[in-house]
Formats: C-alpha cells, structure tokens, sequence
C-alpha cells in the first residue's frame, strides 16, 4: 500500500518489532472475539491498532479511533465489528464476550470455520501473527519467478522485480466507467425485478502457487475458500507446467492487478418474479457457455429455494465468471424468492423490518431483519455451533459482504469486456465505518432437523443471503444493484 520511497529513511517497525507482549494481547484479543479469519489482513491490523496503545507517556486512543484508524485498512472476512471488539477489549480493557482461550477447542473453532469457508482453515493466535502458511510462504529459496505479462504468458526471471520489470507494469486505477448492467431483464408481468453487475471477489491473498519439476503444485488456497474465487484459478497448473518447461522450481504470482483483470467475477444476473416467486432469471456465463454438470448443480441449487423460477445462461464477453463463488445465482434466486415472499404477505407498503429467511442447500437457515436504525438483527440455525465466536464471526462477515452486494459493490467492466478498476479501493466493498451493527443469536438444529444439535452446517451462505434480502427490502426492492455506490464510504443511511 505503500510506495517504498515514501518511507526512504525512515525506521520501519513490523509485526515481528512488537515486544512479545504486545503480540500476545492483539492476536489473544482477535482470536477472542472473532477478529481475524484468513489472517492476509491482521498483521497489518495489528500494526494499526497497537500505534493506538499509547506508548506509557500517551494515553491509549479512544476505541471511537479505531473505525478512522482503519480506513487504510481492508478486511474481506470478518466484517470489521469482531476486529472493533477486539481493539475494545485492549483500549479500554472492556473484556470480550467469549470464554478464555484456555476454555475454547480451537480444533472446533477451526471445523467451523472449515464449514464456513469451504476449505481446511485454522483458527489460533499464530494466523493472527501473519503464520497462516499462505500460498507463497512454502516456496522454496532459488526458485524462479513468474508473473503475467500481459499478453496470455508469463515472464519468467530470477527474481520478483526482474520478472515484474520483463512484464512491465499494470497500473492500479478506480475507472470513472460506469457500472454496466449488461443483461436485460426477461419480458414477463413482473411484480419484482433485479438486475446486477459484475462484482469483484475481493480476496485479499492474490492468487500464487510453487511447484518442483515433476511435483505436485502448492495450493493457492492459504487459509481460507477465497469465497470460492480461487476454485478455477490456474495459478497452481501454471506453476506445474513452468517447473517442468524450466527444470526448476517456480513461484507463480499475480499482483492485486493481475487478479482483477483475470480473476473470476461474481456473474451477472437480470430476473423477474410474481408474487407466488414464479418466474425467469437470467444468467450471464461465458460466450462458450458453461460445463453441463456445473449448470445442472447451480440448477438444483437454485431448485430448493426457488422452484419455480427458470433459469436462462446468457452468454457474455467480459471477465472470466465464477460459478463457485459464494452462493452465485442461487443467492440471487433466494433473494427474488424472499422479497416475492415479502410482496406477497405485505403488500405493496412492505415494510422494511420484515425477517427476511433464507434456507441454504446444506439446511442452514437464517431470518435477518433490518432495524429502524439500520442495525440488524440475525437468528441463525446452522446444526452445532461447535465454537460461536467463530461461527459469529462468519456470520457477520457474510452480512457485510451482502450489504457491499446490494448497496455498493461492483467492478467496471468496459464496451470490450476489460475489467477497468484495478485497485481494492474500487471494488465498493464497505469500510469500517460505513458497518452497522450486527446482532447474532443462534438456534440449535438446522432447517431441516429443527431442534436437533446436529450436524454443524454452512450459516454463513444463508446469512449473506437473508441480509442482501433484508437490506434490498429496507431499500424499497430497487432493481438495480449496486443501489447506493457513492454512499460507500457512508454510515447507513436513516
Ligand atoms: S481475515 Fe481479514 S481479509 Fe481475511
């Protein structure tokens, strides 16, 4: 984030210059209340928050800085409440909800998290000291470096900046291109429609792999699903093929630019219901189409939480699309199907504090309500919680992902199918302080065997759903999403 010759002459102090106490207060806090999921943001954090500890002449800084503090800052997962809770419980020594580490099995803490992020993930106070093992940090000594170069290959060198400087550089930019909506919505009587643009992931660990000659690559996936982003990332073939072609090994790695222009995109989608939830979505895949089995399993997906809505592949030039990211077309299928719900038994007038529920493919359930003072409340049944700081912590990140979905999130994509905002600036994803309050409370069972305690399944994906659902509500059901993007940077609204 910052230019190296910005800090010429300057002392630099990393996570690793914190005395070790203060490493063991910030990574305890984060694990308590939930704070730090994939851990790519939280050294940084922590770097941010500990400047705010005073330093035994300045007093700490009041926790109301720490929405300011962290506006250099983004983290994808969590949703930003834990990582306050976390400065809270060190600023001003309010003690987090949670029981004590020592009362916590962070092996069930980790199998939640796993559930809810779709991959094998960790939860323990060394993912929150940068110790996660992402994709790079295995690679070994002497390999050689591969970065894109632009033209469909890579440039291949000795070192990072030798491989960079072959490749020349892709500028980061926020394009002033407008969003475009690029498919129309179905002829039909409709009494709700909703059209949607291409919306970035936004994973924070740009997508890398190694391989040794004649091996088997490294996953791309650190320590966590990327929201399934990185599931088609080529990164780890790419890694395998260049080991072999070179006879050594190799490190493959996009920057921030090079995942945006490349990397799979949330797929557009135009659609229209009746009240009854009886109706046509359309679906942008890629002009090739899109592989029989996959459109099969996102058919059934979409099948149990709207059966009676078709679905229509619309081939489209532009990024590659992303079937695998989180709920793609059966989020968007739950969403017209839980606001036909709130027409139907509302009227026209619907009101706006409605529960919204979504029930998700595994059975995970959820009700979100959006309140008058645009707080929201979540009642989630995802069968054992096996740890509720983390499953909290999942479920609060899914709802800020959803309110970015509906409100502000979106990547501009140009007349030629070029992705045009290169920087995570401009993916419209929500700061700190734009969050609202997220309540949580759980209920045992899931959908489908209610008041049973087992089995732990994914909340997350029927949270992201129930929030989009509740917060589109609350909008007045516009058609359009994003449907506040200058208000990004916003409180919500009243
Ligand atoms: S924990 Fe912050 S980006 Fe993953």
């Amino acid at each position: 984030m910052t230019p190296a010759r910005r800090a010429a002459g300057r002392e630099i102090t990393t996570l690793e210059g914190l005395p070790a106490e203060s490493r063991r207060r910030w990574s305890e806090a984060l694990v308590a209340t939930g704070g730090s999921q994939c851990g790519f943001c939280t050294p940084g954090i922590v770097m941010r928050l500990a400047a705010l500890e005073g330093d035994g002449q300045a007093p700490p800084a009041p926790a109301a800085k720490v929405d300011q503090a962290l506006l250099a800052h983004l983290c994808r997962c969590t949703g930003w409440q834990t990582i306050g809770e976390a400065a809270r419980s060190v600023l001003d020594g309010t003690p987090p909800r949670s029981p004590a580490l020592t009362r916590r099995d962070l092996d069930r803490a980790s199998t939640r998290a796993g559930i809810e992020g779709g991959v094998p993930q960790r939860v323990d106070p060394a993912v929150v000291l940068g110790d996660a093992g992402f994709a790079d940090d295995g690679a070994p000594a002497g390999a050689l470096v591969a970065v894109p170069d632009g033209r469909g290959g890579y440039a291949v060198a000795e070192t990072v900046a030798e491989a960079r400087a072959l490749a020349g550089k892709v500028q980061g930019r926020s394009t002033s291109l407008p969003l475009r909506h690029p498919l129309d919505v179905p002829a039909g009587d409709w009494d709700l429609t909703l059209s949607t643009t291409w919306v970035e992931p936004g994973y924070l660990e740009p997508d890398a792999s190694w391989c040794l000659p004649g091996q088997a690559p490294a996953s791309p996936l650190g320590n966590g699903g990327a929201f399934g982003g990185k599931a088609d990332s080529p990164v780890a073939e790419d890694a395998r093929r260049l080991a072999d072609e070179h006879g050594r090994p190799v490190r493959v790695l996009w920057s921030r630019e090079d995942v945006v222009r490349m990397g799979a995109k949330r797929p557009p989608v135009a659609g229209g219901v009746d009240r009854s939830g009886a109706g046509r979505l359309r679906v942008g895949v890629p002009p090739e189409g899109v592989d029989e089995g996959r459109w099969a399993a996102l058919a059934a997906a979409v099948a149990t939480v709207a059966p009676d809505l078709d679905l229509e592949p619309v081939p489209l030039s532009g990024p590659p699309l992303g079937f695998s990211l989180r709920g793609a077309v059966w989020a968007e299928a739950a969403v017209l199907a839980a606001g036909a719900r709130a027409l139907g038994s509302l009227g026209p007038g619907a009101h706006r504090d409605v529960g919204m529920e979504v029930v998700g493919p595994s059975g995970g359930r959820a009700v979100a309500r959006c309140l008058p003072d645009d707080s929201f409340e979540l009642v989630v049944a995802a069968g054992e919680a096996l740890d509720e700081v983390v499953l909290r912590s999942y479920c609060i990140g899914a709802a800020h992902q959803a309110l970015g979905w509906v409100r502000s999130e979106g990547i501009a994509v140009d007349a030629d199918g070029a992705t045009q905002d290169l920087t995570v600036r401009s993916f419209g994803i929500l700061p700190a302080r734009a969050m609202p309050r997220i309540g949580v409370t759980f209920e045992s069972g899931t959908a489908f065997e209610p008041g049973a305690a087992r089995p732990a399944v994914n909340g997350s994906d029927a949270v992201f759903c129930a929030v989009a659902a509740a917060r589109w509500l609350a909008d007045g059901l516009v058609e359009r999403w994003p449907t506040d993007r200058a208000g990004a940077a916003r409180p919500g609204r009243p």
